[in-house]
């Protein structure tokens, strides 16, 4: 699909549909009184009839009947202009995109909402997000149909003066990040949908190797077991040995060109499939639990865009990547294991494998890669998904400054972040009589016991965690957003590492 500059004024643009947003009440709106007369008052009317106030994601469409160049209207609410956010303006040009493939349209032009910011970039991302479908598995040829929209064009300006050239060239940029960033967004939602008998932690590496190919800023060294053995990587070589499956431990390097101004770690967890090991989980909590690589998905596709639209740091991308399953080999309850750091650790719980492979991924990249900041993602605990809900990421760090900056590019980015204490008195719950610490605490703030445990690992670098149980995966949709995998923290990691 093409995104597009529109010169000209909305009311004389020859689209299949023209698109535009109301914060509340339309009756207050210009374009809206001007379309409705237009349309000799149809628009009010459709509004009054369908009881359209305006509020978030509400649409309602008219036929023009030839009133205008434009064979449909679209208005699409926006709320009140004070509970204005920026994930907000995806889901508003996906609702455009998704009614216009609905209805078979094959151009659009959309008035952007008179709002500052990034807001052009990330209103192209809902467009460019809400066209996503994983249709690899599926044998109708309906299915697999492309979108119906092949030209999706915003209006430079809503009263269609023309842009400056330097306005210009600003909007050509904001399409061209939104495409990357899109693009990269998508390929991880499709390593999370992918079952986890293809995406194995092998088809990780092949992903990590193929984008490395694709761009002369970025190298990749894939350790196996015998490797990870070397290092001394008892954690997360115990939860990979249940499975026939080689482990992965896949590091990637991104140099600038010029000398990096921070070396910055990213870590993603790699479990492609968790069935909890001996602790086994029920049926139903193990169905989707081939999503448990989200964390090494977003940081392996965010590369590819970093790659593309370059960044100032060097950034590693170390994902950790393995199966948790039952068999003759699998680590046991009681087991203890030594982890790279020389940390003894009771497994009193096989299920809480993430801060295991972690743990042994926060040790790498301290030592070996000696980074100035790292972060680590990753589908860690049911408890984050249970204390923020299905939409916001759970985020802990002991640095404040890190913290500020990191959800201030989730802010920009529109990605839903929420920090959460690391409460020290809770480590009480991690003590062990017979090693130097058990890998699972108390039901209660397991969330943050699961970070306190990862903590250890971190020495004196600074460190955060986003714990991404809950958006990683959603079970609803969202116009931006098909049930499935998200790409979720891609957005933001592109945000703070290329701005
Ligand atoms: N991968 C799961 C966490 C998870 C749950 C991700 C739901 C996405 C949706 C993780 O490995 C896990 O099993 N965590 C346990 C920890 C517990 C044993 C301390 C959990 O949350 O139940
Ligand atoms: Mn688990
Ligand atoms: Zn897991």
């Amino acid at each position: 699909m093409e995104l597009q500059q529109i010169v000209g004024q909305p009311l004389t643009a020859r689209v299949d549909v023209l698109a535009f947003t109301t914060f509340g009440d339309p009756d207050k709106d210009s374009l809206f009184k001007a379309v409705d007369a237009a349309l000799g008052g149809l628009l009010k009317d459709c509004a009054a009839g369908e009881g359209f106030k305006g509020t978030p994601l509400q649409m309602m469409a008219v036929h023009t009947g030839g009133k205008l160049p434009a064979k449909r209207v679209v208005v699409v609410g926006m709320g009140a202009k004070s509970d204005f956010s920026a994930p907000n303006v995806r889901d508003v040009s996906a609702t455009v995109s998704n009614f216009a493939n609905r209805v078979g349209a094959t151009s659009v032009g959309f008035v952007l909402p008179p709002v500052k910011g990034e807001l052009l970039q990330l209103a192209a991302e809902g467009v460019l997000l809400s066209v996503y479908r994983f249709t690899r598995y599926l044998s109708s040829e309906d299915a697999k149909k492309p979108p119906s929209v092949t030209s999706f064009g915003f209006f430079a300006d809503a009263k269609g003066s023309k842009p400056t050239a330097a306005q210009a060239r600003e909007m050509a940029a904001s399409f061209e990040r939104a495409q990357v960033i899109a693009k990269a967004v998508n390929r991880a939602r499709d390593l999370v949908n992918e079952p986890a008998a293809a995406m194995t932690p092998t088809a990780l590496a092949a992903e990590a190797e193929a984008i490395a190919k694709r761009h002369k800023s970025i190298t990749v060294n894939v350790l196996n077991a015998k490797k990870c053995q070397e290092l001394k990587m008892g954690m997360f070589l115990a939860v990979a040995q249940g499975s026939d499956q080689e482990p992965r431990f896949i590091h990637m390097v991104y140099k600038p060109a010029k000398k990096a101004k921070k070396k910055v770690a990213l870590i993603g967890k790699g479990i492609t499939f968790d069935s909890g090991g001996y602790s086994l989980k029920p049926s139903t909590a193990m169905e989707d639990m081939k999503i448990d690589m989200s964390g090494a998905a977003a940081v392996i596709s965010a590369m590819d865009a970093i790659g593309s639209l370059g960044s100032d740091c060097e950034i590693h991308a170390i994902t950790p990547c393995c199966e948790n399953l039952v068999s003759g080999r699998a680590y046991k309850l009681g087991d203890v294991l030594t982890s790279m750091d020389g940390t003894t650790v009771e497994i009193n719980n096989t299920d809480a494998e993430g801060r295991l492979i972690l743990g042994d991924a926060l040790t790498y990249a301290r030592t070996k890669v000696e980074p100035d900041e790292m972060f680590d993602f990753a589908t860690l605990t049911g408890a984050c998904l249970v204390a923020l809900g299905a939409y916001t990421a759970g985020v802990f760090s002991d640095d404040d400054q890190l913290s500020r900056r990191w959800l201030q590019a989730a802010e920009s980015a529109g990605e839903d972040m929420w920090r959460l204490p690391l409460n020290p008195r809770l480590r009480e719950s991690l003590k062990s009589q017979v090693a130097d610490m058990r890998n699972t605490g108390d039901r209660n703030g397991g969330a943050i016991t699961a970070a306190l445990f990862l903590k250890t690992f971190v020495g004196d670098v600074p460190w955060l965690h986003v714990d991404l149980a809950g958006p990683a995966s959603l079970s609803s949709a969202r116009p931006s957003q098909p049930k499935g995998g998200t790409g979720f923290a891609v957005a933001t990691l592109v945000e703070y590492l290329t701005r």
